[in-house]
């Protein structure tokens, strides 16, 4: 009777357990990492965005596409805390309200974004940089007295292969390709092991070796990490596309396969009207 007992109140602790909601994780038990609903903003009575809804699921690589002026990078804004919208919502899983939150708030919840032009140090080495990156959460004062420890050097090395930079560690960036370079980015930002990676054009001025392993990168870097990736290159975009969302006007036109998407008769408008 007494184990009875035990098992029964383990059993309630457990079930008490998970529903609990810890303030402040990213809870996506019931659905998508990252929601907007109904978001607008306007630039001088100019709707870069007009309502727009989207949800990315955790683990997800998500591509957008639409024609210049779309909304794109405004909406990279609003996830980012850059923007702060005039209506909707954005939530970070189910409780965290990222309006509620400034910038570098939401980049440390674990929401990071790759800017076109990669801001590596070209003066360090390209372990320097991760390990800077790795820094760049940290004080000024904690800083001065950082010393790597073995799980801080495994990581380095962990992000090392996965950019494919390993042969360059003790190169300066300031030497490495353009491509290389935007591969080292994608890598400091690893470093931060963010939840959510929004990429904005990524392989512009890339050579056509460096696309194709890019778009290796973005794909071996699915279901650890939900990515967002915005891209013109209809080519590149089919190479890594899972679910495409096309924006218009700053709404969702239509989401769907890349075969879907392209051979919707409002996508092929927008595209040939633009
Ligand atoms: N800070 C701003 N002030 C005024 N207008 C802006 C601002 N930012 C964006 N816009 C306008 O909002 C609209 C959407 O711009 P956005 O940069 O989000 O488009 P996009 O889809 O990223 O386009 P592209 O494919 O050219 O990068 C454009 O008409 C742009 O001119
Ligand atoms: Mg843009």
């Amino acid at each position: 009777m007494k184990q009875f007992e035990e098992d029964l109140f383990s059993e309630k602790d457990k079930i008490a357990a998970s529903s609990l909601v810890v303030e402040g994780s990213v809870d996506t038990r019931h659905g998508p990492i990252l929601y907007m609903e109904d978001v607008s903003v306007s630039f001088d009575g100019f709707k870069a965005l007009n309502q727009l809804s989207l949800y990315i699921d955790a683990g997800e690589l998500r591509c957008m596409i639409g024609p210049n002026g779309a909304g794109k990078t405004t909406m990279m804004d609003v996830i980012t805390g850059k923007t702060k919208p005039d209506t909707g919502s954005v939530f970070f899983g189910q409780t965290i309200d990222l309006l509620k939150m400034d910038e570098p708030a939401i980049a440390q919840a674990g929401i990071c974004r790759k800017f076109q032009k990669p801001s590596v140090f070209d003066a360090l080495t390209v372990f320097e940089n991760l390990e800077l990156a790795l820094k760049a959460n940290k004080s000024t004062w904690k800083t001065l007295f950082f010393r790597l420890n073995g799980e801080q050097r495994d990581k380095i090395e962990e992000v090392l292969a996965t950019i494919g930079l390993t042969d360059c560690i003790q190169q300066r960036a300031g030497i490495l390709s353009h491509g290389q370079k935007q591969w080292l980015e994608i890598g400091m930002l690893l470093m931060q092991e963010p939840k959510v990676m929004l990429v904005d054009e990524p392989i512009a001025g890339m050579t056509h070796q460096e696309v194709e392993r890019t778009a290796e990168l973005l794909l071996s870097l699915q279901g650890k990490h939900s990515i967002v990736v915005v891209e013109h290159d209809m080519e590149f975009v089919r190479s890594i596309a899972r679910k495409v969302t096309v924006l218009h006007e700053g709404s969702v036109l239509t989401e769907g396969t890349m075969d879907e998407v392209q051979n919707d008769p409002r996508v092929i408008q927008v595209y040939l009207g633009g």
